[in-house]
């Protein structure tokens, strides 16, 4: 069943070319430039016109839906916050009748965002849920929403669930800022384009995994890490060091790449891995600077950069190359290395990657 791979975490990663392909399959049409989100299609007069949009979820979900705030933002002009639903569904939040609240979960079943929805519903939120698992209770409880279809996800560790929020997420932001009219018809054409073409280059990321595999082994002694990078990429560098830490348990950090001047540079020496998610976008000249910064302290850079893109040899240690994709969606590649890094430390370290020590699939109890 794990179709000839050694572990369900390596065949979870491998499936993403498809079960991003299946997530946009029958909803997305990049030809004619048509969004089908049918199950928002009771709520989409106050989807759109919502005041602000809130995002509830927990782990590798509240990621995908720091990724989100940039680009429903940036698309759609509709203020956004994101939130832990653990802190969330205990702090008396202030909650507008109108106001959209997106729970993002894999499972369906986390208590804390399940609980969270519940007391925002009382309060006169829409809920749109982004679920996983069809029929769980977060399903049940939304008011719409659009599932992710990515399959069962049996590795503990988040993976190919999260592409797929990805990937609903932003065929969300693009309907809503085409209803809305703030894109324009070519950019909002270039972007269903460049949505569609994601599941192709997933597949052209996942042939570097033998050469990942390598740098597994030459990092996999590291007893820390620092995931570094900004704008779409500052949810990848925190989702990079989150897989770390439940996979190889190295202990990791991941910041938005300017903030660590603020404090964690401190900890840069000659032997601390620092990856940087620097693929070519609007924040890339200020991410090599910061590059620029960890080397002159002697940190061993890794840097993910864009196919075409020169950084100097004298700036990462090592690169691994990502195809050229519009700012937007490019999360949705740059988080496919990051996988493969935790995973591949994982097994070389010996352990057992599918089942990391005190984690449970869904966290059910608060
Ligand atoms: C990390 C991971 C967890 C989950 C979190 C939320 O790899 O899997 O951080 O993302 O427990 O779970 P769901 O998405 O099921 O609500």
């Amino acid at each position: 069943e794990k179709g000839g791979y050694d572990h369900f975490m390596l065949k979870e990663i491998f499936e993403q070319p498809q079960t991003i392909y299946d997530c946009l399959r029958g909803r997305l049409d990049a030809v004619h430039g048509n969004i089908i989100l049918s199950g928002m299609n009771q709520y989409a007069e106050q989807i759109m016109n919502a005041p602000r949009i809130i995002i509830l979820a927990c782990g590798t979900s509240w990621h995908a839906g720091l990724v989100a705030e940039y680009i429903i933002e940036e698309l759609c002009r509709i203020p956004v916050e994101v939130e832990y639903a653990s802190e969330f569904r205990y702090r008396n939040p202030v909650i507008h009748k109108g106001d959209v609240i997106i729970a993002i979960s894999q499972s369906g079943e986390t208590a804390d965002t399940l609980v969270a929805i519940e007391t925002a519903k009382e309060q006169g939120a829409i809920i749109l849920g982004i679920v996983n698992v069809v029929g769980s209770s977060i399903a049940r409880k939304s008011h719409a929403g659009a599932y992710t279809h990515a399959g069962p996800e049996i590795g503990v560790a988040s993976t190919k669930a999260f592409t797929a929020q990805l990937a609903v997420l932003t065929m969300i932001a693009l309907k809503i800022a085409h209803e809305k009219g703030s894109i324009n018809n070519e950019r909002f054409m270039h972007l269903c384009k460049e949505l569609a073409d994601i599941p192709e280059k997933v597949a052209l990321v996942l042939t570097q995994a033998e050469a990942i595999k390598v740098l597994a082994e030459k990092y996999k002694d590291a007893t820390d890490a620092l995931y570094l990078g900004r704008g779409y990429n500052f949810p990848i560098a925190l989702e990079g060091a989150l897989k770390l830490k439940e996979i190889s348990y190295i202990h990791a950090e991941g910041y938005p790449a300017a903030e660590m001047k603020h404090g964690p540079i401190a900890l840069v020496t000659d032997t601390l891995p620092v990856v940087f998610v620097a693929t070519k976008d609007s924040y890339h000249e200020k991410v090599v600077s910061n590059m620029q910064e960890i080397k002159a302290r002697k940190g061993r850079v890794i840097a993910v950069i864009t196919e075409g893109d020169t950084i100097s040899p004298t700036l990462a240690d090592d690169v691994i190359i990502m195809p050229p994709a519009d700012e937007i969606v490019a999360p949705m590649l740059s988080t496919i290395p990051m996988q493969l890094l935790a995973y591949y430390i994982g097994v070389a370290k010996g352990y057992d990657v599918d089942k990391p020590r005190n984690l449970a699939k869904s966290v059910t109890v608060e």
